[in-house]
């Protein structure tokens, strides 16, 4: 069956970090829908005012982040002691698990383009041990066809796989561009939650008799086993997410999310004693960390 639009949503213009403009497309509100998937920005700015204050040391817990840079550059360091660059169509898929303090500082380029995607964890690896991956532009696979260009962050696409493999929730994650009135045809399991947000161009519908939804906006889908999607008079660029459900309560408080306000409760407070970063002995007990003081400040 093909899946019909459930819920398109526009998003919400939101400043967040130490000043950064971005569009909040799915997010609190409506994390129930969307599960999953708990939030997705997008950016897409020309000056450099509106990104450069960027995102200074802050704490995560409970969830992935999932920052994809189609143009410019955001440098970023963490309390594991990684730092680097991601630039120009690369992807970090970083696991925030028992706790990291990072920074994700955009630098200034022509053009910033690209979204952080929130993953939520399952209770049973909320506290796993944190993880970062950080993928090329070119290690992610391209499927190029007549009809239209798949790139494959995560999961499968016409038997090709994605790089970014060893997540519980087992998202796809696809950066689909399609030709005008050209077709694009997705198969899922009937009951995996689907969206899609719209970059460039416009789309059309065929469940919804070709109903044509414009740039910046997501449409969340009903239960079916395929998406069928055909390109604007323009063609179109979109995100495409897919994920089974968690179903789970949800504790949500800023940027760490827990099942249970206790479990909340206990991150902040470990964050104001400097014990949230925590060290994964090889026996599977985990003690806090006090190497990392410093991030804390
Ligand atoms: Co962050």
């Amino acid at each position: 069956m093909l899946r019909k639009i459930k819920k398109i949503v526009a998003g919400e213009e939101k400043v967040d970090g130490a000043g950064v403009s971005l569009t909040r497309v799915i997010g609190k509100p409506n994390v129930h829908d969307f599960d999953p998937f708990l939030m997705l920005d997008a950016f897409d700015h020309k000056d450099p005012e509106k990104y450069t204050k960027g995102f200074p040391w802050h704490p995560h817990r409970g969830i992935e982040t999932v920052t994809y840079l189609l143009e410019g550059e955001i440098e970023h360091g963490d309390s594991l002691g990684n730092s680097g660059v991601i630039r120009n169509g690369d992807c970090q898929w970083m696991t925030a698990g028992s706790g990291i303090i990072h920074q994700e500082m955009p630098q200034a380029a022509p053009r910033m383009l690209g979204t952080q995607l929130w993953v939520n964890l399952p209770a049973k690896d909320k506290m796993t041990v944190p993880k970062y991956r950080d993928f090329k532009n070119t290690d992610l696979p391209q499927i190029n066809n007549d009809d239209c260009r798949v790139k494959i962050i995560a999961g499968q696409y016409d038997g090709r796989t994605g790089p970014m493999e060893d997540i519980t929730v087992q998202p796809t994650y696809l950066d689909v561009t399609v030709k005008p009135g050209a077709g694009f045809t997705f198969e899922t399991d009937p009951h995996d939650t689907l969206f899609i947000y719209i970059y460039s161009g416009t789309l059309l519908f065929k469940a919804d008799r070709d109903k044509e939804l414009p740039t910046r906006v997501a449409a969340l889908f009903e239960a079916g086993d395929e998406l069928h999607v055909k390109g604007g008079e323009k063609g179109a660029r979109f995100l495409l997410f897919a994920g089974k459900p968690l179903k789970e309560p949800i504790a949500w408080g800023g940027p760490i999310v827990m099942n249970t306000k206790d479990e909340l409760a206990l991150a902040f407070e470990e964050i104001n004693k400097g014990t949230f970063i925590k060290e994964h002995q090889p026996d599977g007990s985990v003690t806090s960390s006090k190497v990392h003081e410093d991030y804390y400040r």
